[in-house]
């Protein structure tokens, strides 16, 4: 029986925790305890970025809880504004400090395009990307990735730099699974994340996903949360309750049927946040 303690593995043979904890707007008004929680919870994998602004609380978090760093998976991501080779770096050497540690063992580019209006975005993702793969080979970072990238942005990577993308980090929930760039990811190599698993709790209540989860006898975040997993795309909700916390790693007792997956995957669009990497965001 597979357990929350399972990995996946990267192309380039790095583990990594098989649920991630999300912390965007998890520390507001509540600095580093809910951080702690989730520590004391199990999690051991975080994903944060230098825009979610709480890299310090984490990293003050981790800090006094005494878990070792060897034992814990951190990533962290550079803003769009910061693309570009002398921002990264510096960007990344702020995340660092924020963070207390002296390597990251993920870094991702946020978005592909620093601006929507022009082609210039291409020069500044490769040259940003260069820059990751420095860090990378100078051992500061131990994979590199990217987020909300389509595959054409990926292919501007693989047309002008050498490190293949180990991850790129999506919105990926029943209603929104955003097969082609899923499938064009996994003929790369890449692993697939999936940001807001529970579509931000927009699609809990959508009627298959309660027919569901009544089947199945557990709740419709863990049914999202094990479709990710099963689809092998690896999930990393975001909860501020330690209830909730446990309930989202409680999802290997349970196994989808190919059927069911097959209905989760084939749900009419539902929840997408409304953002796109070439787009304003739509608001519905
Ligand atoms: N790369 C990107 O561009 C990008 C964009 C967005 C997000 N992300 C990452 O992905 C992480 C997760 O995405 P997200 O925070 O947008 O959304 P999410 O994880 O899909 O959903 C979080 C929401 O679901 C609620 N929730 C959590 N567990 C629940 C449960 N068991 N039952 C019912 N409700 C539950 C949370 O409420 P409570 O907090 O009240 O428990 C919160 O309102 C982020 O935190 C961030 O790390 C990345």
């Amino acid at each position: 029986m597979k357990s929350r303690y399972d990995c996946f593995e990267l192309n380039n043979g790095i583990k990594i925790p098989c649920i991630g904890f999300g912390t965007y707007k998890t520390t507001d008004g509540k600095g580093a305890e809910v951080i702690k929680a989730a520590l004391e919870a199990g999690y051991r994998y975080f994903d944060t970025a230098a825009f979610y602004n709480n890299e310090e609380e984490i990293g003050k978090a981790v800090q006094e809880s005494g878990v070792k760093r060897e034992e814990l998976f951190l990533a962290s991501k550079v803003w769009k504004s910061d693309m570009g080779a002398k921002e990264t770096k510096a960007s990344f050497e702020e995340s660092l400090r924020r963070l207390k540690t002296d390597y990251l063992d993920l870094y991702l580019i946020h978005w592909p395009r620093r601006n929507l209006e022009t082609e210039e975005w291409k020069e500044v993702l490769t040259e940003t990307w260069k820059t990751m793969e420095e860090l990378y080979r100078g051992g500061r970072v131990r994979a590199i990735g990217v987020s909300n990238f389509l595959p054409h942005h990926l292919e501007v990577l693989f047309n002008t730099t050498e490190v293949c993308p180990a991850v790129n980090q999506i919105e990926f929930h029943p209603g929104h699974t955003q097969e082609i760039t899923v499938n064009y990811c996994k003929e790369k190599g890449i692993l697939v994340q999936a940001w807001s698993p529970l579509g931000r709790k927009r699609v809990l209540e959508h009627p298959l996903l309660l027919e569901l989860s009544k089947k199945y006898n557990v709740s419709p975040a863990q049914l999202c949360i094990r479709y990710a997993y099963e689809r092998g795309v690896l999930p990393i909700p975001k909860a501020s309750s330690r209830e909730r916390m446990m309930e989202n790693q409680e999802v290997f007792g349970f196994e989808i049927s190919l059927e069911d997956m097959y209905r989760i995957g084939s749900m009419p669009p539902a929840g997408w946040s409304g953002e796109h990497p070439d787009f304003e965001k739509v608001h519905f």
